[in-house]
């Protein structure tokens, strides 16, 4: 793919870099790190995996109970936190920042909601050490001090570790803790060059009453106040139900209020996944590898293993960022990158997908042969899509950005009522080899069949225009659970 339309996409092949061998050391070092900041007792020790169980089912299962209070604040459910959950966050969102196209300036201010044991901060640093030589400044809102104190031990131990391995010098950044509400804290900082929440919009206690979609409005239209025009605001969530929902809904008003998308949409369109009746959600989901062989143990000794990690997560730009009328110009002409060989092509539309699901077989298309085709589910300015090829042609992994081409005339596929396309072979190299889909009916959230359980009829929408999200549904309250 070529850099301007990477740029003017937001679109990168894959955009979940794997870790560099300096970062896998680095978190196979964090343990150490860790008994070093949390010295435990012999007792302590015995009872972390009961604990770390415990934390998780209070997370996923007693969601009631933990919303507005300092569950964190517990020296048994801070212990867990930061020997399981904490580093399992490591993992996914260093693999989500190294991908992204985060550039804040000389002396910037970066501003991260319910900061937890700064998370963010410390899985930037992992990710993108080159900044560590860039001043700036970390304002870390929660209202758990507890937490941010350790995470900034762990941050601190953390640049030691990488200043041995990888960077020149020490690193530069100032972190400041901000013991508060959000809503009161953000208030005390100053406007954010880059805004970042992960894994703390589902912890908001969003109410039955008014329709979720308005909340989130509010909450967006709150947080926009406090970011500079040509911010970036970076909302990172579990990749579950829930968790989707709340980032689509995000993006919406984003949106609505002149917001650039910089992933992992490939378009400014209303998000497919917030239709009426659209049983799937916006995640994507990615192997472990890089995870450390003592977070693979403790995490079997807990009985809370891992064969893969999800995210929905969402970048945005602000109103004033200098690249929001590139990719306005790239919505209105898609093509205009694509070489004049490519658009002589015919009349077929053409555009960019980013797959929003595993492969699975398509037993139900046969081409000339007997071999089923393989299918994902893609998410376009067209809405989302069922994209096919012929097996053995080209393998595609959750978050992958790809060209297709929609049926011509344009078909649905009867059950997922995707529109059905063609997969597009790459531009930017050759074609991998197909690995056989190995995704199972229900895996990541989507089915895995062209005959998944019936889902609802969207609505035709050419073109799709960009309205605020509608409440239809979203002031239901979904289960939510804790990754
Ligand atoms: C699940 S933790 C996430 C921590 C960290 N960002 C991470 O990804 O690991 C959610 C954090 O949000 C904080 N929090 C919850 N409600 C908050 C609020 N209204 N204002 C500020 N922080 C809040 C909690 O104290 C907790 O530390």
């Amino acid at each position: 793919m070529s850099d301007a339309l990477q740029r003017a996409t937001g679109c990168s092949r894959s955009p979940f870099p794997d870790l560099s061998g300096a970062t896998e050391r680095a978190l196979a070092g964090y343990a150490d790190l860790l008994r070093a900041v949390l010295p435990m007792k012999a007792a302590h020790r015995r009872k972390l995996a009961d604990n770390i169980q415990e934390l998780s089912t209070f997370l996923v299962e007693d969601r009631a109970e933990v919303l507005g209070r300092d569950y964190l604040h517990a020296p048994a459910a801070l212990g867990a936190y930061l020997w399981y959950f904490l580093p399992w966050n490591l993992l996914r969102m260093t693999r989500l920042l190294g991908g992204l196209n985060l550039d804040p300036p000389e002396g910037g201010t970066v501003v991260d909601l319910g900061a937890g044991p700064l998370t963010l901060v410390q899985a930037l640093a992992l990710a993108r050490p080159d900044l560590l030589a860039r001043e700036l400044h970390f304002h870390c809102l929660d209202t758990t001090p507890r937490p941010m104190r350790e995470g900034r031990k762990l941050y601190h131990g953390l640049v030691d570790i990488l200043e041995n391995g990888l960077v020149a010098g020490r690193g530069r950044w100032k972190i400041h803790l901000v013991h508060a509400p959000w809503q009161v804290g953000i208030k005390s900082v100053p406007q954010a060059d880059l805004l970042t929440a992960g894994n703390f919009l589902n912890e908001l206690p969003w109410n039955r009453r008014d329709p979720l979609s308005e909340q989130v409005a509010g909450f967006f239209q709150t947080v926009a106040g406090h970011v500079r025009p040509e911010g970036h605001c970076l909302f990172v969530e579990p990749g579950n139900r829930f968790g989707g929902k709340l980032v689509s809904l995000a993006r919406e008003e984003a949106v609505a209020g002149g917001w650039k998308v910089l992933g992992p949409c490939t378009h400014h369109q209303a998000c497919p996944m917030l239709e009426h009746r659209e049983t799937s959600w916006c995640h994507f989901t990615l192997s472990t590898r890089g995870c450390p062989p003592w977070l693979r143990e403790l995490s079997r000794e807990a009985d809370l293993p891992k064969r893969d990690i999800s995210l929905s997560y969402v970048h945005l730009a602000g109103p004033g960022s200098p690249d929001r009328l590139l990719d306005r110009k790239a919505e209105q002409n898609p093509d205009r990158n694509a070489s004049s060989e490519q658009m002589r092509e015919g009349p077929l539309p053409q555009g960019w997908a980013r797959i929003v699901s595993g492969e699975f077989s398509v037993p139900d298309r046969m081409r000339e042969g007997r071999e089923a085709m393989v299918g994902r589910y893609g998410c376009a300015a067209q809405g989302k899509l069922l994209i096919l090829s012929p097996p053995g042609h080209s393998a595609t992994r959750s978050g992958d950005c790809v060209r297709f081409r929609l049926d011509d005339p344009p078909k649905r596929d009867s059950k997922s009522r995707a529109l059905v396309a063609e997969l597009l072979p790459a531009m930017d190299g050759p074609k991998k080899k197909a690995a056989s889909p190995t995704t199972r009916p229900g895996q990541s959230g989507q089915s895995a069949t062209s005959s998944p359980p019936a889902r609802g009829h969207r609505e035709d929408r050419k073109p799709r225009t960009n309205p605020k999200a509608t409440s239809n549904g979203h002031n239901r309250r979904p289960k939510r659970s804790q990754s």
